[in-house]
């Protein structure tokens, strides 16, 4: 199915009907364990995806399935409390459609955070990642189909999704933190199968530092509408095949819930000094 601008608009009217004359200008897609940050947004309207039309409900755990509306370190935010994956059964273009809609109601800004698998061996799980770039060479693009002029261009320049201003910003956020920041290349791979030890290899190969189930369609929208990007990850686990042991999702959790505290403190900081 492609979504017509006209369902993107009337996406956002519903939203507006909800939210009144509130703009929000940073759209934050928040992964594993960061979800709980809609529930201390002030003056907080929660709309529900199942009430916004053409939306679709995150099935993932621990993915409420809501759009927090409020102020959060005093900026208007919209935070996705649950994101759509393609694991899930949805396409790429119903995976980023909350994306475009954020885009018209003003936001300008987009915060994204994830868990993944750390690659690269001289890091270790608990690390955290500001991505600088992600590979997303093998799955189709959430931008296939007739393109939206609206939005932005048919073949858009990705040189740049992980704005180079907002990775110093979050460079200098965690210095003053005193919070470790790995950098690297965050590469998708659709899941829900974790990695093989083989495919993990390949990913370090290809230059990844990390590999995760997610982000990387919400970017490529959001870049293609001209939205500026910085991106986490929560690097919760060695990828398959590092360490002699299975993956499993309670690791990922048990991880999410331990870095909860330095994961929030720097997006937050983050959040506070976006201009
Ligand atoms: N691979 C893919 N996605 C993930 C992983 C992983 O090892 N850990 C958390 N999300």
């Amino acid at each position: 199915m492609q979504y017509t601008f006209e369902q993107y608009q009337q996406s956002a009217d519903a939203i507006r009907a909800k939210i009144g004359s509130f703009q929000p200008k940073v759209a934050m897609i928040l992964g594993s364990g960061l979800g709980y940050m809609g529930d201390v947004v002030e003056n907080a309207v929660a709309v529900p995806y199942g009430e916004i039309p053409y939306f679709k409900v995150s099935t993932a755990p621990g993915h409420k399935g809501q759009l927090v509306f409020g102020i959060l370190e005093g900026q208007p935010v919209a935070v996705m409390q649950g994101r759509m994956h393609h694991y899930e059964g949805y396409s790429y273009e119903e995976v980023a459609y909350a994306v475009r809609v954020l885009r018209l109601l003003g936001c300008d800004t987009l915060i994204v955070t994830n868990a993944a698998g750390c690659v690269n061996m001289d890091w270790k799980a608990g690390d955290l990642m500001l991505i600088t770039d992600h590979i997303k060479i093998f799955m189709e693009s959430p931008l296939r189909g007739e393109n939206l002029p609206q939005f932005g261009v048919r073949f858009p320049d990705a040189s740049h999704l992980y704005t180079p201003a907002l990775r110093d910003l979050a460079r200098k956020a965690a210095g003053e933190l005193g919070i470790e920041l790995k950098e690297g290349v965050y590469m998708y791979f659709p899941g829900p199968q974790y990695e093989t030890p083989a495919e993990v290899r390949f990913a370090r190969i290809a230059g990844a530092d990390a590999v995760g189930m997610s982000t990387a369609p919400e970017v490529i929208t959001a870049g293609h509408c001209g939205m500026q990007v910085l991106g986490f990850t929560l690097l919760s686990n060695m990828a398959a095949g590092i360490l002699d042991q299975p993956l499993s999702e309670e690791e990922v959790l048990e991880a999410a819930a331990a870095c909860r505290d330095k994961f929030s403190r720097l997006v937050l900081a983050c959040l506070k000094q976006i201009g």
